[in-house]
């Protein structure tokens, strides 16, 4: 086969000489426009996976990159006149033109035809090419002049920054974060190799306007950088080699994700490879390793097909499903760390303590966890423990191992929980006439057994017509207090748990059938009418409510006054007011929903001026000493529907009145939804509301492990974690966890106590066989 790579970059040479190798009848030409030692840029960092797959596929090329490689284990953060060291991160880091000049030489030796000097204007300069490879990098004018069959998604991201070098030596990956007048900056540094590091300046187009940097020629860029730097430099200079950019050197980072990745131009296959595919953000350093991995994948394809022209087809296809996969998780963590980066001066940076900023930035991608941590390293991690548990008040001896973030009391007004895990409110249509019965204590007082330090009944309702269903719990009369009384004292008397109840009104989503007769349904019999914000039916064929006049608020607001006092009455320990999902408030706050021209509808302010309404009306009458949780929808996940931004402005607007903490939930609003579901998906949204809006936050939704919950806490993105379908597979999911993570220290039931022992020996077996 005829084969043209176009551009001579990591994937371009890395792809020329796999297949020059493999298959020496193949004529291969690398086609570069720069000089063989002309290129932009300093170190590039590598994994070890894909230094054992260049190991496999092509040992000389490897063993050469290894020797020149410099490898280091830690990570430095310097942050608010601190110096923080963690080890075990095991990175490799090597200058991008050692690695260009060992692969250029690898295929000049094995007969790979090098053009230097050599722009191509694209495909159609090679007709008689069989393969035409697209490894022209980010800006690939192959891919631009098929952009209708490549479909190039491309997204110029907001954050500024200027890949700079200098000759002092660093023997960490370091951090270095400073703040100005204007804002944060902050320099990811690494050395590359014996005499040069890589130091990248990043900051937000606020701050680099404000600075005026966009007037600046390079040098001033670079002497601005020096003197903001100057103690991590220690006198050493900074320098840049991209003298061909032209006025300010500050680009943005553009994230790149292609629909296809091949294409036939009637002539050639064309097929792209590398940064022209796909880009992922240097916060993890992986786009020269996507590079050489579709390299490595493109040359397994065709061993696997045979190495023949017409193959081509198929070995494309193939090509382009594998590699899709494993780029999109790479650019799902790229896009979280760089996300990162790009709010950490206005979320993290100012908020936090040195400490927690530095376990924050460390998980900052969300694929090392609390517990990966542990086995990078466990002293720093411990003593983080340690540090977290005395924030929250325990006595913890210095080299104790202490109980992980999940584990540690938290306190609000007068309650105190013994751990941070929540029984998230569930539905179980269960009740008749909105009364606890056997099964709700037997429901509910098993998963307070099951060690959770607070346990919320489902939505609690305050009228009849407040209801969901004909089977759900309600809080309108002394006879509903009084078996409420009986659950509080039950799981007060046998448990450590607190009790939380969540009063809400269902709004159009009432009166429909048991979950199990057909969830949304609207009964047949027995139902009641339906008010709302605005008259609009919840499905599109279902019945439409009234939109509620002033006479309804009052008599609503009453009612959940009412049910609040019963609450109060019950000894229940924690309320929460229901304003998501689409439910009555709810319908006040999203804009799907709430169609008002009065003063409850509009902005932010009309739509949240109801539910405030209620809000404050029942923090006048619940206990001083007991808190108050307000469960939003932080994503509406439709167009034109409530986003993270609105709800970060309804969170300060219910932190203002009162509320002591969000309850970070998203969707049910509308029909049209698409959520985007994940593990701890709803995570970012607790995160962006207690460090944006400096409230504290529950976080819920696909929280499954310890490991989630306590990677969450401790990252300071949530100060509780509710946890709802594990509760329901496991009522005991608090005290299992502890087991499997080797909490012994945490107490069981002391009725259950004989199970404990035996319990933690068998998953220590377990470990111990794996
Ligand atoms: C600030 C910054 C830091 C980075 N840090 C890292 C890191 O630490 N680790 C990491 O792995 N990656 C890093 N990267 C990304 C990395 O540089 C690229 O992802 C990687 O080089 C992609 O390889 P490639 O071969 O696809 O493209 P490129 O390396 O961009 O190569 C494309 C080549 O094609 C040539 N070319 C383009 N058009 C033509 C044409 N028409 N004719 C002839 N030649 C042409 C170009 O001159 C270039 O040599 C970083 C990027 C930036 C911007
Ligand atoms: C059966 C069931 C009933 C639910 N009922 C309620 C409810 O009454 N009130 C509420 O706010 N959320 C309710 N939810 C949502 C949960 O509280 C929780 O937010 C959601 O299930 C995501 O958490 P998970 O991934 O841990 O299950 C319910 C969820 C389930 C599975």
């Amino acid at each position: 086969m005829r084969i043209v790579c176009v551009g001579g970059g990591p994937a371009g040479l890395y792809f020329g000489l796999l297949m020059k190798k493999l298959h020496p009848q193949h004529e291969i030409t690398v086609v570069e426009r720069n000089q063989p030692f002309d290129t932009f840029g300093w170190g590039v960092v590598f994994s070890d996976a894909t230094m054992a797959a260049m190991r496999t596929w092509d040992p000389e090329s490897a063993v050469e990159i290894e020797t020149a490689f410099n490898h280091w284990d830690d990570i430095e953060v310097l942050f608010k006149g601190t110096r923080q060291r963690t080890t075990g991160h095991g990175f490799v880091g090597i200058g991008r033109k050692q690695l260009l000049n060992i692969l250029q030489r690898r295929c000049m030796r094995l007969g790979v035809e090098l053009a230097f000097n050599q722009e191509a204007t694209g495909d159609l300069d090679f007709p008689e090419a069989d393969l035409v490879v697209a490894s022209d990098g980010l800006n690939s004018r192959i891919r631009n002049r098929y952009a209708d069959v490549f479909q190039p998604d491309l997204v110029v991201r907001p954050n500024r920054y200027i890949w700079l070098g200098t000759k002092k030596l660093y023997d960490a990956f370091t951090f270095d974060f400073r703040r100005t007048e204007h804002g944060w900056f902050q320099a990811h540094i690494y050395r590359f190799d014996a005499e040069t590091s890589t130091f990248i300046v990043e900051t937000t187009e606020e701050a680099y306007q404000a600075h005026g940097l966009d007037r600046l020629d390079q040098q001033s860029s670079i002497d601005f950088c020096q003197r903001l730097f100057a103690e991590v430099l220690g006198g050493a200079p900074l320098m840049t080699n991209a003298r061909h950019l032209r006025g300010s050197a500050w680009l943005n980072f553009t994230r790149l994700i292609c629909g296809k990745w091949s294409h036939f131009n009637g002539a050639s296959h064309v097929v792209l490879m590398g940064d022209a595919a796909h880009t992922a953000h240097f916060a993890i350093g992986s786009g020269t390793k996507l590079a050489i991995d579709d390299a490595i994948e493109l040359a397994r394809q065709f061993e696997a097909h045979g190495h023949a022209a017409e193959k081509i087809p198929v070995v494309l296809a193939d090509y382009e499903e594998v590699r899709r996969v494993d780029v999109a998780r790479i650019q799902n963590a790229a896009r979280n760390a760089m996300e990162w980066f790009e709010v950490v001066g206005r979320r993290y940076a100012d908020q936090l303590e040195p400490e927690q900023f530095m376990y924050s930035m460390l998980t900052r991608s969300q694929r090392i966890s609390h517990e990966n941590l542990r086995l990078r390293d466990r002293n720093w991690l411990e003593g983080y423990e340690r540090w977290f548990a005395r924030r929250a008040g325990l006595t913890v001896a210095d080299h104790e191992r202490c109980v992980s973030p999940m584990f540690t009391p938290f306190e609000v007004r007068g309650v105190k929980l013994a751990n941070r895990i929540i029984v998230s409110p569930m539905a179980m249509y269960s009740a008749e006439d909105g009364l606890i019965g056997d099964f709700h204590l037997v429901h509910l007082g098993a998963r307070a057994m099951g060690g959770a330090g607070l346990v919320f009944a489902e939505m609690t309702c305050v009228s009849p017509d407040a209801r969901i269903t004909p089977g759900c719990l309600g809080l309108w009369n002394e006879a509903q207090a009084a078996q409420w009384r009986r659950l509080v004292d039950y799981i007060h008397g046998h448990s450590a748990a607190k009790v939380g109840v969540q009063l809400g009104h269902a709004g159009r989503k009432g009166s429909t059938k048991l979950a199990w007769e057909g969830i949304d349904q609207p009964l047949e019999q027995g139902g009641w009418p339906l008010i709302s914000a605005s008259a609009l039916p919840y499905l599109s064929q279902g019945p439409i409510p009234r939109a509620m006049d002033r006479s309804d608020m009052d008599r609503v607001a009453a009612d959940f006054v009412r049910a609040t006092e019963l609450a109060a009455s019950t000894g229940a320990d924690w309320l929460e007011l229901h304003c998501a999902h689409g439910y009555l408030l709810s319908s006040f706050l999203s804009p799907l929903t709430n169609w008002r021209e009065d003063e409850y509808g509009g902005g932010h302010e009309n739509r949240a001026r109801y539910p405030l309404e209620v809000f404050r009306a029942i923090r006048a009458v619940w206990p001083a000493g007991k808190p108050i949780s307000v469960r939003l929808s932080c994503h509406d996940w439709t167009e034109g529907g409530n986003t993270p931004e609105d709800a970060a402005i309804f969170a300060s607007m219910f932190k203002a009145a009162g509320a002591d903490l969000i309850d970070c939930s998203s969707g049910q609003v509308s029909k049209e939804e698409r959520p985007v579901y994940g593990r701890l998906f709803q995570t970012p949204f607790s995160d962006k509301i207690r460090n944006e809006i400096g409230v504290a936050t529950i976080a819920v939704g696909a929280i499954s492990e310890a490991d989630h919950a306590n990677s969450i806490l401790a990252a300071g993105r949530a100060d509780l974690c509710a946890i709802a379908r594990p509760h329901l597979a496991d009522a005991s999911w608090t005290l299992h966890e502890a087991a499997k993570i080797g909490l012994v220290s945490i107490g069981w039931p002391k009725q259950y106590y004989a199970a404990k022992g035996q319990y933690e020996a068998n998953l220590a077996r377990a470990a111990a066989g794996k």
